[in-house]
């Protein structure tokens, strides 16, 4: 199929060169030349584990060319739309400003016949606004809304191999089956791998999408709630995941309790759920969410407020050592990270913070450039009164005491991500915190 991908962002970008992948012919269009440059050259513009190898496999197949004109969607027959829809400022609603750009953007390139996709995660009511935009400029074309799972570092995997397909499509059976039809070929190698898909309408497959991530956010906070009981009973909160988990109607997946989660979903989508929840006089069905976002916060504070009292009931001056900045491994997103804020707070508490990630430095260099950043470990440890461990990155998921305890100056680590072996810590001689777990 002839596609186009409008947005090449974390989602777009793996969109574009996993369709081509697929053995469609795909266009990514964005409005940022250097994104636009970097993938034309088959250079991923972010870290994402197995894009650089599925873009440089596409791009040679002569399947996958960039664009910044929107023109270059005129030849594709599939639109999806993958730009962003970040918090707006001042408000917990989603900035739909890129969305509607997107499909304004589009309108004069679309041809009867063709389908305009919305991957994007929208709040619920915009695609029936869209389906109507699309059919007063083009009456032969059409909207689906199928919204995207991917998570990132499996972001190739989740988006080539999804767990499910959901297509949410017009209310007009003959519509809904043309629809159908084209998602149904966009999608054939998942779909022959028995992938479920659910067919539905436009506000199901959007609300599936918020539904899904506040279910996830729900999860993680209730664990770190419990972990703040363990934290003052003495009980271990993992080993109360492990045995929760055991009932498969909980599952153990999404159940670590530690500095909570960030990123360019879980975060916002929360907030923008439950703000869209009030537009719609339902404020209080989405109410708990406020409380999933407060229990998540509080996890960052209560690392800042034991790391000042570990430190003596005073950060200023204390060398700070902080393992990992992105939001989590895998990724170079520094979005909402709650590992960055952390070592931004104790900058601000006038700490000297050295921080050291394996792909996040740029990122978080260029948002917090009053930090102190190094390449390595051993380079963020050396003389540090305390190490804080706050992305649970493989590298640093595998250190020993032995590693570091010549260098560090105090020997006091608190593990944010609860991944390291408390006796082996303690037996080394260090002062071992970790969250929820003795
Ligand atoms: C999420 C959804 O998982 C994905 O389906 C959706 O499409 C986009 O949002 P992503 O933002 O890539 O994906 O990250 P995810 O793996 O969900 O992790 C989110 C955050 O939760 C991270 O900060 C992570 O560290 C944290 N987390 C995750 C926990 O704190 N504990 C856990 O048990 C799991």
């Amino acid at each position: 199929m002839k596609v186009s991908v409008i947005g090449c962002g974390y989602l777009g970008a793996v969109h574009a060169a996993a369709m081509a992948e697929l053995g469609h012919e795909v266009v990514g269009i964005d409005v940022d030349q250097r994104k636009i440059d970097a993938l034309a050259a088959g250079k991923a513009p972010f870290f994402e584990p197995g894009l650089p190898e599925i873009l440089t496999s596409a791009s040679a197949s002569g399947r996958l060319t960039f664009s910044t004109d929107p023109a270059a969607a005129a030849d594709a027959t599939v639109h999806f739309i993958a730009v962003g829809t970040p918090q707006k400022p001042g408000s917990y609603s989603a900035d739909m400003t890129y969305v509607d750009a997107a499909v304004d953007g589009l309108l004069p390139y679309l041809k009867d016949g063709d389908l305009v996709v919305g991957k994007s995660t929208v709040p619920v009511g915009t695609a029936a606004r869209l389906a109507e935009k699309v059919k007063s400029a083009v009456p032969g074309a059409d909207l689906a809304w199928n919204p995207e799972f991917l998570r990132e570092g499996f972001a190739v995997k989740d988006t080539i191999s999804p767990d499910r397909l959901v297509y949410g499509v017009s209310s007009d059976p003959a519509i809904a089956a043309a629809s159908q039809a084209v998602l149904d070929e966009v999608y054939a190698k998942a779909l022959s791998e028995d992938t479920p898909l659910v067919v539905t309408d436009y506000a199901t497959a959007e609300l599936v999408k918020v539904s899904a991530n506040a279910f996830l956010a729900t999860k993680i906070s209730f664990i770190n709630a419990i972990a703040e009981i363990a934290d003052v009973t003495g009980a271990n909160v993992t080993e109360l995941a492990d045995a929760i988990g055991f009932d498969a109607r909980i599952g153990r997946r999404f159940l670590n309790a530690g500095i909570g989660f960030g990123g360019g979903c879980l975060p916002k989508d929360i907030r923008a759920f439950g703000a869209r929840a009030e537009e719609l006089g339902r404020g209080e069905s989405l109410a708990f969410l406020k409380e999933v976002d407060s229990i998540n916060l509080r996890r960052r504070q209560h690392v800042v407020d034991l790391t000042v009292d570990l430190l003596g009931g005073q950060a200023y001056n204390k060398r700070v050592a902080v393992l990992g900045l992105a939001f989590k491994p895998d990724s170079d997103d520094i979005r909402d990270s709650p590992a960055l804020d952390i070592a931004v707070q104790l900058n601000g508490l006038g700490a000297l913070v050295t921080a050291t990630d394996p792909e996040a430095i740029g990122n978080a260099q260029a948002k917090h450039p009053q930090l102190h950043f190094v390449e390595s470990i051993a380079e963020a440890v050396q003389g540090a009164d305390i190490v804080l461990l706050l992305t649970e990155w493989k590298q640093y998921r595998g250190i020993l005491p032995a590693d570091i305890d010549g260098l560090v100056a105090g020997k006091t680590i608190v593990d944010g991500r609860n991944v390291l072996d408390s006796a082996t810590w303690r037996e080394a001689g260090w002062n071992y915190r970790a969250m929820g777990r003795p």
